[in-house]
């Protein structure tokens, strides 16, 4: 799985790594979570289209039973990851769940304490929410009213900050 979208967007989606649908397929978030994904773009307020964004993963295999990646796993990754991102000189960067966002900040703080705010990113800001698998997991509505205003603040940034 390498990435699927839009190679001049300059708003990314960065998830965890490939589940079996994706690792069948060899796209980005085509399973259930992929679903949710694409409503969550979709919704009011944010109003994205997956065909205008772009979506990757923090690690390109799948690892075995879907546990989280580990260490080496993410180590042996990262370098494809910042080869994509310096590609695509994006200006905001969404990064779904723990293990992306706490990857790319280099932190081990958890979500719940990152996420509903801007974080810098090289040229771009990075926004935090939860994992859409995470949502399907919990499905209360708190969870997916503070991934909703994840979203608006994502495209807000988004639309101060794009250049084309
Ligand atoms: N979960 C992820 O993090 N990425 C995918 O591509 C699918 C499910």
């Amino acid at each position: 799985m390498f990435g699927a979208g839009d190679p001049r967007a300059e708003f990314v989606v960065i998830g965890e790594g490939p589940g079996a649908d994706e690792d069948a397929q060899g796209l980005p978030f085509v399973g259930r979570a992929g679903q949710l994904l694409t409503k969550m773009l979709e919704a009011p307020g944010v109003g994205f289209s997956r065909a205008q964004v772009y979506i990757t993963n923090t690690v390109k295999c799948r690892p075995p039973g879907n546990r989280n990646p580990e260490a080496d796993e993410l180590a042996a990754c990262a370098p494809v990851l910042t080869a994509q991102l310096a590609a695509l000189q994006p200006r905001v960067v969404l990064a779904l769940g723990s293990v992306a966002t706490q990857s790319l900040l280099g932190t081990k703080e958890p979500i719940g304490r990152l996420r509903g705010r801007v974080h810098p990113y090289g040229s771009a800001v990075l926004i935090p929410t939860f994992h859409p698998a995470f949502l399907l997991r919990n499905p209360g509505q708190e969870y997916k009213r503070m991934a909703w205003e994840d979203l608006k603040l994502a495209r807000r940034e988004y639309d101060q900050r794009r250049t084309r």
